[in-house]
C-alpha cells in the first residue's frame, strides 16, 4: 500500500473514532502541560484531565448585559471553526454550553473565574469586564485557526479551573501618532493586542511638534497647516542636518477617532487622548503663531528632539486651549486627559516680557511655578468639566496641581515623589518601558533612538519601587511601555519594537511579582507567539533564539 493511501485511512479513521467517541470518553482525555500556556498568568489555576469539545450544537448563554462579549466569543468561534455558536440569553446553565455570567462574588471589578469540565464551561465576572478577560483566557484555550482546515475537525479545550483578577488597575500601551503617522486598521490592531493581553489603557499621543494629528473643528489651521511638515530628517543626520525633501503628514477626523474609540470600548480598553502643552508644540504655533512668545516664524519640526518653541502663558492661549479640549472630551469619554507637560525648556519664558508679567502679576518664584501655574489652569478647567489630568513627571517641577497623576518617565524617581506627595501614579521608566529603545545588539538592529531593554529586562520589572512604603505603594496605579516612533516609520516596525516585549509586560502588570518566572514565562511565551504568527504580526525572535546578543547596559534619558 503506498504511503499516502494508508495515511488517508489512518486520518479517516482518527478523525471517526473522535466522532464517535462517547461524551464520557471526553472526561478521561489527558492534556499536556502546553495546553495551558497563557499569559499573562492567572492567579490561581488548577488543570485536571478531561475536554470540553465544541460543535455545532454548542450553544452560547448570557444575559442581556453580556450580549457583546457573548457576539465577541461566537464570533471569534466562528472564524476557527467554520461554525458559529447560537446565543441563547436564558441564565439557567445547560450541559454542552458555554455559559458567561456576571457574579457579585468578587471584590475586584476586572475579576473572572472561568471552569472548563467535559460538561460545560462557565465564565463568570464581576463585570462585564471581568467575563471580557475570562474569554480572553478561552481563547487561548482554544486551538489555533490554522488547525481547521479540515471541515470535520472539532474544537476542544482542556479541562480547568482558573480564578483571576490583575495585580494593576492601570495596564497601558501608548503609541505617537504624531512623529509617524498610523492608518486607523492598525490603531484597531494595536487595540485588540492591547485586549489579548488584558491590557485596558491606550494612551494615545496625538500632538507633537512634527505633527498635530487630530481635527479640531474650531481651529481647521491645526489640520491644514499643524498636520504637514515639509520633509523628514534623514535617519540621524542632525548635524549637518540632512533632510528626505517629502512633505509627510495626516491627521485622525473626528469620525476616526469616534470610531477607534467605540472599538476600543467594545474590548474594554479606555482610549486616554495627549494633548501636548505647553512644549512640543511647534504644529500648533506654525497654525496659530499668535500663541507663541513672538520668536516666530514657526514651522513644523522635520527632525526629533526638544525645541525651546513653546506656547505662551497668555489668555489668548487659555481660551486656545480649554475650546481644544472641549472638542477633545467630546470625543473621548475617559476619565483621564493626558496634557504631557514634558520637556518644555523656559528660555523663551524668561526672555518674555509677558511671561514674566504672568509670573509677577501671580506672585510666582520662576519659570517653573509658571509652569505649573499653566497645569494647574488646565487641571481646574479639566475638573470643572469632570476630568483628571495625567501628565509627564515634569509636572511635579514648581508643584504639582491638586488632583493631577503623574507618569513617571525619566526613571522611577518621579513616580516615587508623587507618591509621597499622596499622587497617583502610572510607571512609565525609561530604564525598562521605552518600547523605542533596542531590544538586541544595535548592529543588527533597525534604527532605534539608543537605549537597550530585552524582553527579561522588560519581565524584570516591578512598577512599585522598593522606595515606597506599603501606605504609599497603594498610589501606584500600574505601569505603560511608552512607544515613540521618531524612527519608526510604518506599522510593521512598530509591531517588531513592541513585540515580545509588550506581552512581557502584560505580566508585568497582571501577575504578582513572587509569581512570576523568566524562564517559566519563556517557554509560555514560545507557545504564545502561535498568537502573533495567527494575525500575522512582525515581532522580534531573539527571545527564542539560544541567548540573547546583549546585555543591558543603563538607559540614558532621551
Ligand atoms: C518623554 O519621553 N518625553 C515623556
Amino acid at each position: 500500500m503506498k504511503k499516502f493511501t494508508a495515511f488517508l485511512i489512518l486520518a479517516a479513521t482518527l478523525i471517526s473514532c473522535d466522532q464517535s467517541k462517547s461524551y464520557d470518553e471526553f472526561a478521561q482525555v489527558e492534556n499536556k502541560k502546553q495546553d495551558y500556556a497563557i499569559i499573562p498568568l492567572p492567579q490561581k489555576m488548577e488543570t485536571s484531565n478531561g475536554i470540553f469539545v465544541i460543535d455545532e450544537n454548542t450553544q452560547i448563554q448570557a444575559s442581556e448585559e453580556l450580549s457583546q462579549e457573548a457576539e465577541f466569543l461566537a464570533d471569534y468561534i466562528g472564524e476557527i471553526a467554520g461554525f458559529t455558536p447560537a446565543i441563547k440569553s436564558d441564565r439557567d446553565e445547560v450541559e454542552r454550553s458555554i455559559s458567561l455570567k456576571i457574579s457579585i462574588d468578587f471584590d475586584q471589578d476586572e475579576a473572572y473565574n472561568l471552569k472548563i469540565t467535559h460538561e460545560k464551561v462557565v465564565v463568570e465576572g464581576a463585570s462585564a469586564k471581568g467575563v471580557f478577560y475570562g474569554i480572553q483566557t478561552l481563547k487561548q484555550l482554544l486551538p489555533l485557526k490554522s488547525k481547521f482546515q479540515n471541515e470535520s475537525a472539532t474544537i476542544s479545550i482542556p479541562a480547568v479551573a482558573i480564578s483571576d483578577a490583575p495585580a494593576f488597575n492601570y495596564r497601558g500601551m501608548h503609541l505617537d501618532v504624531a512623529r509617524h503617522i498610523f492608518p486607523v486598521a492598525f490603531i484597531k490592531k494595536y487595540i485588540d493586542l492591547i485586549a489579548i493581553h488584558k491590557m485596558n489603557t491606550f494612551h494615545w499621543h496625538l500632538t507633537e511638534d512634527q505633527g498635530w494629528r487630530i481635527e479640531i473643528k474650531q481651529y481647521p489651521k491645526l489640520t491644514e497647516i499643524g498636520s504637514i511638515r515639509k520633509e523628514t530628517m534623514i535617519e540621524k543626520n542632525f548635524d549637518p542636518y540632512k533632510g528626505d525633501g517629502k512633505e509627510y503628514g495626516g491627521y485622525y477626523t473626528q469620525e476616526e477617532v469616534k470610531d477607534i474609540v467605540e472599538y476600543a470600548a467594545k474590548r474594554h480598553v479606555t482610549v486616554i487622548p495627549e494633548i501636548e502643552l505647553p512644549g512640543h508644540s511647534r504644529a500648533v504655533l506654525a497654525a496659530y503663531p499668535e500663541l507663541g512668545n513672538n520668536t516666530g516664524p514657526y514651522e513644523v519640526a522635520t527632525k526629533w528632539g526638544v525645541f525651546d518653541e513653546i506656547l505662551a502663558p497668555k489668555e489668548e492661549t487659555f481660551e486656545f486651549l480649554e475650546n481644544v479640549l472641549t472638542e477633545v472630551m467630546e470625543l473621548f469619554p475617559s476619565e483621564y486627559i493626558h496634557i504631557g507637560g514634558d520637556e518644555a525648556p523656559k528660555t523663551e519664558w524668561e526672555k518674555s516680557t509677558q511671561a514674566q508679567e504672568v509670573i509677577k502679576r501671580e506672585g510666582l518664584k520662576d519659570e517653573h511655578e509658571l509652569q505649573s501655574y499653566f497645569i494647574r489652569r488646565i487641571e481646574k478647567f479639566l475638573n470643572k468639566n469632570g476630568r483628571q489630568i495625567i501628565g509627564w513627571d515634569e509636572i511635579l517641577e514648581g508643584g504639582l496641581a491638586p488632583n493631577a497623576t503623574v507618569m513617571s518617565w525619566r526613571g522611577n524617581q518621579g513616580g516615587i515623589e508623587a507618591a509621597k506627595q499622596k499622587h497617583n501614579v502610572v510607571m512609565t521608566p525609561n530604564t525598562h518601558l521605552y518600547f523605542d529603545h533596542y531590544q538586541a545588539n544595535p548592529e543588527n538592529e533597525p534604527l532605534a533612538i539608543g537605549g537597550n531593554s530585552t524582553v527579561e529586562h522588560v519581565y524584570s520589572f516591578d512598577p512599585v519601587p522598593e522606595e515606597l512604603s506599603t501606605e504609599e505603594a497603594k498610589y501606584i496605579m500600574g505601569a505603560q511601555a511608552n512607544v515613540w516612533t521618531e524612527y519608526m516609520k510604518d506599522s510593521d516596525y512598530v509591531e517588531y519594537m513592541i513585540l515580545p516585549r509588550m506581552t512581557a509586560l502584560s505580566e508585568v502588570v497582571w501577575t504578582y511579582p513572587e509569581e512570576r518566572n523568566w524562564e517559566e514565562f519563556k517557554s509560555r511565551l514560545t507557545e504564545f507567539k502561535k498568537h502573533y504568527d495567527e494575525m500575522d504580526l512582525n515581532y522580534a525572535t531573539h527571545v527564542f533564539e539560544d541567548s540573547q546578543s546583549i546585555k543591558n547596559e543603563p538607559t540614558a534619558a532621551k
